[in-house]
């Protein structure tokens, strides 16, 4: 297998930024690719003072300083220059399949014969990226959890058309960035499905989500009170904080995706349509359900509003990861606990329901008629417990 080397990272905003860092850390050359000088300019001066702030802390591997580190990093604005002498390319530009095909392809006839590319999207299939480029076999998805530095996850995933070399590259270099917080957990989705394994167990919650917040909406309920609801105890950062910080516009876009290539049940609910025609999109505009100008938000959840069952959010997710196994995006229900707790800090929902699936299938049949949500109803593998032969 070729020795990774030289990393080009081709789209340095929140993501890549962080991306780099981590790759910076474990030792690669690092080119950072964008199209603004600005947004270049950012990502290093937030990977400078990352690696200072380790630095100072001592948590720099051995001998390293951040000095010492930073004479690996280069940035360019030009894309044929980035990825000249790159053994490997990690894309992470916006989420149009469009632009990512044109990245991709200009990307590999522009680097080194064996160079692979793997793209950091968060629901486009990577055979779909794949599907305009030269080399299709080069191309696998590197799927990093926001922020990349301190979210252990990273999923490394198969399009139809990678071959076995690419892959075994990208889960070597995923597994050798560290992470600030615990070890680095890096599955293979064997699957090129929407969502991958995370994304796509935790997606069909949305639907019940956006019914909640369209009804807290229409009777004027706090967001503290709701994020009360939603919020489990052992989640570091509430749900509604967390959909701000990942942005309303994503979430938006995202469930137009699944609404296009998992049931139309996906379709964004009237909130979230309201608060992306009027620019509230959480923390990048400075408010979303709540106000950023200050920082992140610290919403006291000591009162509820009493609208939310949250056994529902755990049936919805036990019941998609029946989906995801029975596809054949992962081989067992403890890889997709083991991926949420790494790339979300709180626990999958396949271990409670490996005790509970039958109260959990009533519960989705009830709420599939209550929401007219046909796409929450229980699957076979569901309902019949047989899941759990998945191990
Ligand atoms: N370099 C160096 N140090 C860093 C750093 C960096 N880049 N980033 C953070 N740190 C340091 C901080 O300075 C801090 O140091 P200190 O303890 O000495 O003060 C330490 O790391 C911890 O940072 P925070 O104080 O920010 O950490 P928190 O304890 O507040 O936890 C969190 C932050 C881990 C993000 C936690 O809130 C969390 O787990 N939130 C959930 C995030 C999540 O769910 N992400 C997934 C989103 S979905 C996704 O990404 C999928 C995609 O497809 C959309």
């Amino acid at each position: 297998m070729r020795n990774v080397k030289n990393i080009a990272i081709v789209g340095v905003g929140q993501m890549g930024k962080g991306i780099a860092q981590v790759c910076l850390m474990a030792g690669y050359n690092v080119i950072l690719n964008d199209v603004q000088n600005t947004i270049i300019e950012n990502a290093a001066s937030y990977i400078e003072n990352g690696l200072k702030k380790l630095e100072k802390k001592g948590q720099l591997h051995g001998e390293l300083t951040a000095a010492y580190i930073l004479e690996k990093l280069d940035t360019t604005t030009n894309l044929v220059d980035a990825v000249a002498n790159a053994d490997y390319i990690i894309e992470a530009i916006v989420e149009k399949v469009e632009i990512k095909q044109k990245v991709c392809k200009k990307a590999l006839d522009n680097s080194p014969n064996h160079c692979v590319f793997a793209s950091n999207t968060s629901s486009i299939r990577i055979t779909d990226i794949a599907k305009t480029c030269s080399k299709s076999a080069n191309v696998i998805g590197m799927h990093f959890f926001n922020p990349a530095p301190l979210m252990r996850l990273i999923e490394i995933i198969a399009g139809e058309q990678s071959s076995k070399e690419a892959i075994n590259i990208g889960i070597e270099v995923g597994e050798s960035l560290p992470c600030l917080r615990g070890d680095r957990y890096v599955p293979q989705v064997l699957k090129d499905r929407p969502g991958f394994i995370v994304n796509r167990v935790l997606a069909p919650g949305r639907i019940y989500s956006e019914y909640i917040y369209d009804l807290a909406h229409k009777q004027g309920i706090p967001w503290e009170q709701v994020d009360a609801d939603i919020t489990g105890p052992k989640e570091p950062m509430s749900r509604l904080v967390l959909a701000d910080f990942v942005g309303r516009d994503v979430s938006f876009h995202t469930a137009e995706y699944y609404a296009d290539t998992l049931s139309p049940d996906f379709a964004p609910g009237e909130f979230v349509r309201k608060q992306v025609a009027e620019g509230n999109l959480g923390a990048k505009t400075g408010r979303g359900f709540y106000d950023w100008s200050k920082g992140r938000p610290k919403p006291n959840l000591s009162k509820k509003a009493g609208i939310v069952n949250p056994m529902v959010y755990t049936a919805i997710g036990a019941n998609e990861g029946c989906r995801v196994l029975e596809e054949g995006v992962c081989r067992s229900w403890k890889v997709i606990d083991e991926a949420i707790l790494a790339g979300m800090n709180f626990p999958g929902p396949m271990k409670a329901a490996t005790k509970e699936y039958r109260q959990m299938a009533k519960l989705l049949d009830k709420y599939s008629e209550k929401l007219k949500k046909q796409y929450l109803k229980p699957i076979e593998l569901f309902k019949s417990g047989n899941f759990r032969r998945y191990e």
